[in-house]
């Protein structure tokens, strides 16, 4: 099986705890990355401990699985190092040949203001390394020495193994291509592009998750209908901090599904993973059976699938990868 995880909003979805769910529970040969670089930050919770992840895909938590970054990634050497060397996954984690590499110059041409002030980007030198890859002028990883030991052909070991997970970055309303533009990051990021990233052609994908969370969220400049402000977020519970930047997270308490619709649609969605289906409905937490969520839970949920012709297969119900409802099996 060949699966892609997408976000179907603004990135910060919780992307990471339904990857590394995932990772565990289908133990996939390989758990490959696509999407931009480390400008993306996806926190993973498993077994009482707790990462920040940028580079690495979320699903480093089944050690039989071999992790990888597609060739459409840019790589920052440094944060991939520090990476390997928290998760303890030195050995098993690959760089396609062809990745982009980040420099210096890339993270200062990021944090000057006519980027990041004006788009409020990351700062992590994502988009100029993306643009050099464009100018024909960027450093490939065969030929960072930093990255020696992690070089591999990607593309050829994901076409081999029949069962990968790819975990894509940001949102959908962040792509290049179909966001808010210019407030949007530096790829497209839906499913067709977050396969070409890997080297996994359309027709051999089976599978594609597009995550959203039960509100939404923005980091950063740019258009977002409802937005409510901190005070009224927190009171919700809904207020979150940026990852990767610290940064407040805007906050518009419901869905917006003309975009949602717009989303599943260009992203091929097969299936919908729903997250922080406890925070907006309290007495779900922990919940792992269908039957046992709130009704008023499970009316939204029905409402999604009504929405957006696309079944709901995960239910997060809380911030452990193991706390979620898993309906595959009776829906697939
Ligand atoms: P992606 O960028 O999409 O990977 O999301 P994220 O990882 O950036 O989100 P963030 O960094 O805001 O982290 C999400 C936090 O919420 C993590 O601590 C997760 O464990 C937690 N989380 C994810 N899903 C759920 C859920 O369904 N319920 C609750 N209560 N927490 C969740
Ligand atoms: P850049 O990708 O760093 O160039 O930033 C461009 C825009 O995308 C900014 O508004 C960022 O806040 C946003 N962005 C980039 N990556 C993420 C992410 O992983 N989650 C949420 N927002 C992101
Ligand atoms: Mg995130």
């Amino acid at each position: 099986m060949r699966t892609i995880l997408v976000g179907g909003q603004f990135g910060d979805e919780g992307k990471g705890k339904i990857a590394s769910y995932l990772a565990v529970s289908d133990s996939p040969e390989i758990v490959a990355r696509g999407g931009v670089g480390p400008n993306a930050g996806h926190t993973v919770q498993f077994d009482g401990k707790k990462y920040g992840l940028r580079m690495l895909p979320c699903g480093i938590n089944n050690p039989k699985s071999r992790i990888m970054i597609g060739a459409g990634v840019v790589v920052d050497p440094g944060v991939l190092e520090k990476e390997v060397e928290l998760t303890g996954t030195r050995g098993r984690v690959f760089v396609d040949r062809r990745c982009t590499v980040i420099t210096a110059e890339h993270k200062e041409a990021d944090a000057a203001a006519a980027l990041s002030a004006k788009i409020g980007t990351t700062k992590t030198g994502c988009g100029p390394a993306v643009a050099s890859r464009a100018a024909r002028n960027a450093t490939l990883a065969q030929d960072e020495p930093l990255l020696e030991g992690f070089v591999t052909d990607v593309p050829a070991a994901v076409n081999r193994a029949k069962d990968v997970l790819v975990e894509g970055s940001q949102g959908f309303m962040l792509s290049v291509l179909y966001g808010t533009y210019p407030f949007v990051t530096s790829k497209d990021v839906s499913a067709s592009s977050v396969a070409a990233d890997v080297g996994l052609g359309p027709t051999s994908i089976d599978h594609v998750i597009m995550i959203i969370k039960s509100y939404t969220t923005r980091v950063g400049n740019g258009p977002f209908r409802d937005e409510i402000p901190v005070e009224e977020a927190e009171k919700l519970g809904f207020q979150e901090y940026g990852t990767v930047t610290g940064r407040p997270r805007r906050t518009s308490k419901g869905l917006h599904w003309e975009d949602l619709k717009f989303a599943a649609m260009v992203n091929g969605a097969t299936q919908v993973a729903v997250t922080k289906m406890d925070v907006r409905f309290p007495g779900n937490a922990g919940v792992r059976d269908y039957a046992k969520l709130t009704s008023g839970a499970r009316e939204f949920v029905e409402k999604i699938e009504r929405e957006l012709s696309v079944p709901v297969t995960l239910i997060g119900t809380g911030p452990d990868a193991k706390d979620i409802v898993d309906r595959r099996k009776e829906l697939l």
